[in-house]
């Protein structure tokens, strides 16, 4: 009698199937539930004879076992089925994927530069952007009136106490002094990094800009030595074939000092808006170190001789790209930066 039962719902149980978790649910009420058949089975099984329930036992058990399993395999499936059922997602759609930061022009040039100059054994070195007057103007034989120092292009932190002014540094030459005191010749470095000047903020100023000092000091150094180094750079920079021409000019580190224009990158010489249709333009100053600034470092100079030179980051970027608003650079304007992309990474 109980045999026959379990025989037939065993043959229910195994033909039972659904991905409906309402018809799931009916039966698990009919068998496992609190009066569900098994429940009902179990009850009945008390009052058999002490044989029957020898061999029935095991099958009781399995039988249960059976409906268990059924219930938690259909439950297991559909709840898969459900929640793929409810998202409206494609799973078969592609990705969104990420989308790959861009380098900023500035440190693409940057790098540039640094790879350029390392070919001829240039190291980078760096310094502080706070500095004392020693280092930004002092050592660099910058006369005590010289207007650089003057409160309009220097943003001052302190004023007077032992070191003299702190500021921040108004050009990267400070870091030669630095190098030169450190050390002992022969020095062959750049120093890229961020400058400071005190100015209204405009299209063609910013109070913030970036540098690359070059410095080269060892025996016998020469102007032709710079003269061939810099025509070197721009080869490498903006193509073989770019002009150079240097103009006598002053700094107050360097005897002599020059200027260096290249011919417009844009027109190559042919005259247009970028070089005021002189097809020249800047780039660097430039000039042999003097010796008074290798003096004030501690650095012989009848044994040695040096040359430097200090550009602006921005410039360089400018003729590079095109970019004729300074203030593209700081505002972080992800659609102008986005155009920078570079496989290099
Ligand atoms: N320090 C100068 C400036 O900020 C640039 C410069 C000119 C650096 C001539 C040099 C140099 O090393 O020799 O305008």
């Amino acid at each position: 009698m109980l045999q026959d039962k379990i025989t037939q719902y065993t043959a229910e149980i195994n033909a039972f199937t659904t991905q409906n978790a309402d018809e799931l649910e009916q039966f698990r009420i009919k068998f496992l539930g609190t009066k569900g058949i098994i429940k009902d089975i179990f009850d009945e099984f008390k009052a058999v004879s002490p044989e029957e329930k020898r061999t029935l036992g095991k099958v009781l058990n399995e039988f249960k076992q059976l409906a268990e399993a059924k219930y938690q395999t259909l439950k297991d499936g559909s709840t898969e089925a459900e929640s793929s059922k409810d998202s409206d997602t494609d799973l078969t759609l592609p990705g969104e994927g990420f989308e790959i930061g861009a380098r900023h022009p500035l440190a693409l040039v940057r790098r540039e530069m640094v790879e350029i100059f390392s070919k001829l054994g240039f190291i980078v070195a760096e310094g502080p952007e706070i500095e004392d007057d020693w280092h930004n103007f002092s050592a660099l034989n910058f006369p005590e009136e010289h207007p650089a120092r003057d409160m309009q292009d220097t943003f001052f932190i302190k004023k007077g106490g032992e070191t003299g002014d702190i500021a921040l540094r108004t050009h990267t030459s400070s870091v030669q002094v630095r190098m030169m005191e450190a050390g002992k010749p022969p020095f062959r470095a750049i120093m890229p990094g961020r400058v400071y000047r005190n100015e209204a903020i405009s299209a063609r100023a910013h109070c913030f800009f970036h540098q690359v000092e070059g410095l080269y000091v060892d025996e016998n150094v020469s102007f032709a030595d710079l003269k061939q180094t810099l025509f070197y750079f721009v080869q490498e920079l903006y193509g073989a074939g770019t002009q150079v021409r240097f103009r006598p000019s002053y700094f107050p580190f360097t005897e002599p000092s020059a200027e260096m224009d290249i011919s417009c990158t844009i027109c190559k010489g042919a005259g247009c808006g970028m070089c005021k249709h002189s097809g020249w333009v800047e780039i660097l100053g430039c000039g042999m170190v003097d010796p008074n600034v290798l003096e004030n470092c501690g650095i012989d100079s009848k044994k040695y001789s040096g040359f430097a030179f200090g550009m602006g980051i921005e410039r360089i970027a400018n003729l590079k790209y095109e970019i004729k608003d300074l203030r593209l650079f700081s505002e972080n304007d992800a659609r102008f930066l986005k155009q920078y992309k570079t496989s290099l990474i």
